[in-house]
C-alpha cells in the first residue's frame, strides 16, 4: 500500500428532505448566491421553488442562471462567471446532476481569476482561491457532489478536459434519495455505469496489498450491479435510488483511491468520444470499459480473475486465471446489455472515421493510464475493440 493523505471536507446531508437544509447551509456561507441549474427538470419537478423558498427565508438573495447542458460548455460558464462579479455572488449554488456541478465549480474558479479559465484546464495556470460551491444533487452518477474535479467541454476545438483541485470541493451536498424518482431510465442507467466505471478504474491498480479498499471498491460494485436494476424496474424503489445515490458519492469521494493508484484510460478515451459525438458519459463508459478490459487483461489476468469472482460470482478456476477474468468480462457486457445499454460504438451510430483524431486528442499531454500506460497506437486499437 502506498502513503496518502486523505482529506474530504464535504459536508453531506443525505436522506428525505435534505434539500430542506440548503437555506441554513448557504446562509453560513453568503449573502447571495448563484443558484445554476440545467435545462428544466429542477423547475418542473417544483425543486426550483423549493429552493429560492428555503434561501429567502433564511435572508439570502438568488441570482439565477439555467440552460447547463450535459457535457457543460465553456461559454456558459463564461457567462456566469461574468454575471456573479456583476451581482457580487459569493456562492455558487448547483442543483442538478455532474454537468451542473461541474459548471458550478468552473465558475466558483473564474470570479476571482485573473486570467483565461481555461489555462487552468491547459495546465498552464493554478489557482489561489475559489468561490465556495454548495450542491443539491439530483442525478448519482459523476461523484460530483464532493470530488475536486470540474469536467469542461470547450466548443472552441471540441475539447473536454477535466481539471482537479481540493479548492472545488463542494462545501456541501444534500442529497436526498426521492429527488431522483423522476429520473429516466436513460438517464438511472448512464449515471450507474459513471459510478460503476469510477470504482474499476481504481479498482485496476498495479498496487499490491490494498485488501481493504479492494473490498470497499467490490462491495460498492456489488450494490451498483444489485441496485441498478431495482431502480429500473421501480423507479420510486427509494432502497434502490438511496443505494445508488450513496454509492454514487462512495465510488468517487477519493476513498477507494486510498493508498493505490487508478488507471483513468477509459475515461479519458471516453472524454474523446463526447467531445466529438456529445454522447452521455456513461453511455460512452459502457462502449468504452469493456474494450479496454480486454486490451489490458493479459497484463494482470489474476486481478481480472479477482474481480470476475468477487465481483459477478465467476467459479474462480485455479489452473486458468485468464479464463476467469474473460468469462467476468463477458459477465459485465452481458450485465450492462441487461440493463439496457448500449456497448458498442454501432447503436450510437458512431463510425471509424474520426479514431485517429480520438486517439492523437487523447494521448495530447503524454500516455494515458496507469494499470497499463497506452499510446496513441493502443488508443485506437481499444477504439477499434468498441466498433
Ligand atoms: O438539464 P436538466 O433538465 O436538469 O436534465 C438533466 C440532464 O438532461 C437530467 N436530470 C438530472 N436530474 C434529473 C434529471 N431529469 C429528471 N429528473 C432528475 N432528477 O439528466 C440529464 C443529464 O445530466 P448530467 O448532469 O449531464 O449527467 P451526469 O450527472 O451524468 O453528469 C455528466 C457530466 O459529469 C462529468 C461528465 O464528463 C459529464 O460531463 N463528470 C464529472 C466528474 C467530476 N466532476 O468529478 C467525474 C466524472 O467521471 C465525469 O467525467
Ligand atoms: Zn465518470
Amino acid at each position: 500500500m502506498r502513503d496518502f493523505t486523505f482529506q474530504n471536507a464535504t459536508k453531506v446531508i443525505f436522506g428525505r428532505g435534505a434539500e430542506e437544509a440548503v437555506g441554513a447551509e448557504a446562509a453560513a456561507l453568503a449573502r447571495k448566491v448563484l443558484l445554476h441549474y440545467g435545462g428544466g427538470s429542477v423547475k418542473r419537478s417544483g425543486l426550483f421553488d423549493r429552493v429560492v423558498a428555503s434561501l429567502t427565508e433564511a435572508g439570502v438573495d438568488v441570482v439565477e442562471l439555467g440552460g447547463v447542458k450535459p457535457n457543460p460548455r465553456l461559454s456558459l460558464v463564461e457567462e456566469g462567471i461574468a454575471l456573479c462579479r456583476r451581482e457580487r455572488v459569493d456562492l455558487i449554488l448547483a442543483v442538478g446532476g455532474g454537468s451542473v456541478i461541474d459548471s458550478a465549480k468552473a465558475i466558483a474558479l473564474g470570479v476571482p481569476a485573473d486570467g483565461p479559465l481555461w489555462d487552468f484546464f491547459e495546465g498552464r495556470a493554478k489557482p489561489g482561491e475559489a468561490l465556495p460551491v454548495g450542491v443539491i444533487l439530483t442525478l448519482p452518477a459523476a461523484g460530483s457532489e464532493t470530488s475536486p474535479v470540474s469536467v469542461i467541454t470547450n466548443e472552441r476545438g471540441l475539447y473536454k478536459k477535466g481539471f482537479r483541485n481540493a479548492l472545488l470541493r463542494p462545501r456541501f451536498a444534500l442529497l436526498n434519495p426521492e429527488l431522483t424518482f423522476s429520473l429516466p431510465a436513460e438517464q438511472t442507467r448512464a449515471g450507474a455505469v459513471d459510478m460503476l466505471a469510477h470504482v474499476m478504474e481504481r479498482y485496476f491498480t498495479n498496487e499490491r496489498d490494498v485488501e481493504l479498499t479492494d473490498r470497499l471498491c467490490e462491495a460498492t460494485m456489488r450494490t451498483i450491479v444489485a441496485n441498478l436494476p431495482r431502480a429500473l424496474t421501480d423507479p420510486e424503489n427509494y432502497a434502490a435510488r438511496a443505494e445508488l445515490m450513496w454509492a454514487s458519492t462512495v465510488a468517487h469521494c477519493d476513498l477507494l483511491d486510498t493508498g493505490r493508484e487508478g488507471d483513468w484510460a477509459s475515461h479519458k478515451i471516453e472524454h474523446e468520444l463526447s467531445a466529438l459525438y456529445d454522447v452521455a458519459h456513461g453511455i460512452g463508459l459502457a462502449v468504452v470499459f469493456p474494450a479496454w478490459m480486454d486490451y489490458v487483461v493479459d497484463h494482470d489476468p489474476s486481478r481480472f480473475a479477482q474481480f470476475a469472482h468477487r465481483v459477478w460470482d465467476v467459479e474462480p478456476d485455479f489452473f486458468d486465471p485468464g479464463r476467469t477474468a474473460r468469462e467476468g468480462i463477458a459477465r459485465v457486457v452481458a450485465f450492462l446489455r441487461s440493463c439496457g445499454l448500449p456497448t458498442t460504438l454501432q447503436e450510437l451510430a458512431i463510425g471509424d472515421d474520426r479514431f485517429d483524431e480520438m486517439a492523437r486528442k487523447a494521448v495530447e499531454s503524454g500516455p494515458i493510464g496507469a494499470f497499463v500506460p497506452l499510446g496513441e497506437s493502443d488508443v485506437r486499437a481499444i477504439l477499434e475493440r468498441c466498433r
